[in-house]
């Protein structure tokens, strides 16, 4: 049971791992043995991540944009020269395009939020199938994790963003799809949908947080260890039982509804519409 947990001799790809929820991901796999593939668009931000982490054990980085299926297939391709297998694929990678009005929401702002957000993790899938396959057995599956979002599952978000709020609804719903599918030949698809963690997406975690932790029941905002815990968790033997899951990481926050009271704070010109 000692070793139930670990990611020894495995081979992971996590999306959006230069900083935030995907950097936390891929250090905690880098701490339990995987070799992790951190993947993004900034190379600057990649390279300082990538020095971090190959400190502490074995990681690599490569550039791309997963928010097209081009970026995707040259990934794929780049990653196949590298590597025979790929055991862990993360499909972290995602983008808000902040709290908006009906009226204000644009056909370039839906698109840019759904082409990362949710096409992106069925192409990822799907490019990375071959890679998946080379070492999936039903003892020892290989892995797909999302990261999704409270704002896609549970209490609504009362901020009101649709683009973000569909697109994590999405992914939950393609992650049993996925999981369903893909099970029998051992790829196991699971989905984790954080609340509130301090990130550049996040800023009122990140920018408000004594405030923000008031509200939820946890009294605290998600650290490092609670989001690369729970994917160490699915990505190793502990967690090979679950298949299409989706594990909701908040402190209780999607169990109680965000509370208007923080909205107030940081947005108070929205409040005032009393909706
Ligand atoms: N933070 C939270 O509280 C929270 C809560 C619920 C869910 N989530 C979800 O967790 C995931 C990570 O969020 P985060 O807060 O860590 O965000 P973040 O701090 O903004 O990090 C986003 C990461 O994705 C990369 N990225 C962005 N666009 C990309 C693209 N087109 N192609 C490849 N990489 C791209 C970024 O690097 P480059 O810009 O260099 O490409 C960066 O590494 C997202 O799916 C988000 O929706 C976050």
């Amino acid at each position: 049971m000692k070793d139930l947990f670990s990611l020894e001799g495995r081979t992971a790809l996590v999306t959006g791992g230069s900083v935030g929820i995907g950097a936390m991901i891929a250090e905690g796999f880098v701490d339990f043995g995987a070799k992790v593939y951190i993947v993004a668009r900034r190379e600057d931000v990649l390279t300082k991540k990538q020095e971090e982490l190959a400190a502490i054990g074995a990681c690599e980085y490569i550039v791309a944009d997963v928010s097209t299926v081009d970026g995707i297939k040259r990934l794929a391709a780049d990653y196949a020269e590298r590597e025979k297998s790929l055991d862990i694929l993360v499909n972290n990678a995602g983008t808000s395009d902040g709290r908006k009005e009906i009226e204000e929401v644009t056909e370039e702002t839906w698109d840019t939020v759904m082409d990362l957000n949710l096409k992106s993790i069925f192409f990822m899938t799907q490019a990375f199938l071959p890679s998946l396959r080379v070492g999936a057995s039903p003892e020892t599956p290989s892995n797909v994790i999302n990261i999704a979002s409270i704002d896609g599952c549970g209490k609504l978000n009362t901020a009101y963003n649709y683009a973000y709020g569909a697109s994590k609804a999405g992914v939950i719903q393609l992650d049993r799809l996925l999981g369903d599918s893909l099970a029998w030949e051992g790829i196991h698809v699971n989905t984790i949908s954080p609340g509130d963690f301090p990130t550049a997406l996040n800023k009122a975690a990140r920018d408000y947080t004594d405030e923000m932790k008031k509200s939820i029941p946890a009294k605290r905002v998600g650290e490092m260890e609670n989001i690369a815990g729970t994917a160490i968790f699915l990505a190793s033997r502990a967690g090979n039982y679950n298949v299409g899951s989706n594990i909701v990481i908040d402190g209780g926050e999607s169990v109680r509804g965000i509370q208007r009271s923080f909205f107030a704070k940081v947005w108070p010109d929205f409040v005032k519409l009393d909706r």
